[in-house]
């Protein structure tokens, strides 16, 4: 054990007894733990830069003190009184009110989302936003990973970008991903994030303060949410109907808007044609800055995808969000910003005095996975096996579930289920839980309590062989509280 003592050489306290007072500071208030072993005299000695006797001394006085444990030939062992060990009264971190501290955020009482740690090794992990791990394409990632500690790769995947974002990865998402959306951009109008919550938070710093207003859907995401009211922007609910967020008669006075129009988050409904229409026209003509969270939009199981909203844009004021984590992996971090340059670059700056940029090797590797065709060789399995799990999840709940007129939008990663007023979906859900079986409230997405019984069913972490012996078993935990 290394120990640091800052000994004043000058003063005209003995050494030993600072070295005694400081050692006697670090056992009472825990930081030297019971039973833990000190340095010998001969190592202490010699990474203080002062004599063994001067140590030995101290150690005598601490064990004549009760501190210390001397035993024979094994040397010095921490041991801490039973009274300071109980209340660890003396820890300097108790004595600083770091309450008075903290700034308080805007939002900080709003619900949060909450996924059990150990939702992986439930039998029937019907979770939200996450991903079935052992799908995940390792091998290919690990060559990924690999290939970008090599030359001519390696530089890109160690060095200190600043600002800056790995090109070949910009480039794999111009020319290979944001075509699938019909956004075309060039190098200028594309930043890489930590995710899509990255790129979220970085908007909210730079369109949002307490004078500016945000509407978003209402059901919608959480932890958007928290992020705008962060912001101590007025964050204004937009309702929500079969097709989409229904868009106002202006935005005049609202600063931005976020949706999630290819799958609205949480209820999956897909935002109508007619409607993004009227929001783009809408928006350009009151300046309204338009966010588009297109988080899942890989997963459509039945019509054509809907063209983004990036893709009607003819005024510029639209920003897109992009994500590698609803198929891929949420654990990667890794999505992209597609925007205005003067948007980006100012984005960038943020991102700069934040985090710099996103770990290099990880941009290099994904880079590499898309260049050789392991990203869409994963998307199309990944795409074909949530097909299946979409038409075995949606036959299961018409079959097992008591709701009533239960309708599925066709795409997503879970279904929004209403189980009306006779199952408490406070007693369903721990009741589930008991049978292995997870699912989501609904209710913490609206921006007051509903009158409805909400409840979110993922079905994009739960192996395909599972789903319906899980909602055959949620049917009977149904049952068993009516
Ligand atoms: C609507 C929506 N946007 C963004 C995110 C966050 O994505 P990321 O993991 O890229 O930060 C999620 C995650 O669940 C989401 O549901």
């Amino acid at each position: 054990m290394d120990l640091f003592v800052d000994l004043d050489h000058d003063s005209a306290v003995p050494l030993y007894r600072q070295l005694q007072s400081t050692l006697s500071e670090l056992i009472v208030s825990g930081r030297l733990p019971h039973g833990g072993k000190l340095p010998s005299s001969r190592s202490l000695s010699g990474q203080l830069g002062i004599s063994r006797n001067t140590v030995t001394l101290c150690y005598q006085e601490l064990v004549a003190s009760g501190l210390v444990r001397a035993t024979e030939r094994h040397g010095y062992y921490v041991h801490v009184p039973e009274a300071s060990s109980a209340t660890g009264s003396s820890a300097p971190h108790e004595s600083f009110d770091w309450q008075r501290r903290l700034i308080v955020p805007g939002g900080h009482d709003l619900p949060e989302i909450d996924k059990p740690a150990d939702w992986f090794d439930a039998p029937y992990p019907f979770i939200a936003g996450q991903v079935e791990h052992d799908r995940f394409p390792a091998r290919a990632w690990e060559r990924s990973l690999r290939e970008a500690l090599h030359k001519p790769h390696l530089h890109h995947s160690i060095r200190d970008d600043l600002a800056g974002d790995d090109p070949l990865l910009v480039r794999q998402i111009i020319d290979r991903i944001l075509p699938g959306r019909g956004v075309f951009a060039d190098e200028s109008q594309v930043m890489i994030t930590l995710g899509s919550q990255q790129g979220l938070a970085m908007l909210a710093t730079l369109l949002l303060d307490p004078t500016r207003a945000i509407l978003m859907e209402d059901p919608g995401y959480l932890d958007a949410r928290h992020i705008f009211q962060r912001s101590g922007a007025r964050v204004l609910p937009l309702p929500v109907d079969g097709d989409g967020p229904i868009v106002p008669g202006s935005t005049a006075g609202v600063d931005v808007v976020y949706t999630t129009p290819s799958h609205h988050n949480p209820t999956n409904v897909t935002m109508s044609l007619d409607r993004r229409h009227a929001l783009l026209q809408r928006a350009s003509h009151a300046g309204t800055v338009v966010i588009e969270d297109d988080y899942d939009s890989e997963f459509r199981y039945h019509g054509a995808p809907s063209p983004s909203l990036t893709s009607l844009d003819t005024c510029g004021n639209v920003v897109y969000l992009g994500t590698f984590s609803k198929f891929l992996s949420p654990g990667l971090r890794l999505g992209f910003m597609v925007g205005s340059p003067e948007l980006i670059a100012a984005a960038k700056k943020e991102r700069r005095y934040t985090v710099r940029h996103a770990p290099g090797q990880i941009q290099r590797a994904m880079a590499l996975f898309i260049q050789s065709g392991d990203y869409h060789r994963t998307l199309r399995m990944t795409r074909d096996r949530m097909s299946r799990k979409y038409d075995l999840i949606t036959e299961a709940v018409a079959a097992h579930l008591p709701l009533e007129n239960p309708s599925f939008p066709p795409g997503g990663v879970s279904l929004w289920a209403d189980v009306g007023p006779d199952v408490p979906v406070d007693r369903l859900l721990p009741a589930a839980a008991a049978q292995g079986i997870i699912i989501e409230r609904g209710d913490i997405f609206f921006f007051r309590p509903p009158a409805t019984h909400h409840i979110r069913i993922g079905f994009g972490a739960i192996a395909e062989s599972r789903i319906v012996p899980g909602i055959r078993k949620l049917g009977q935990v149904f049952d068993s509280l009516r």
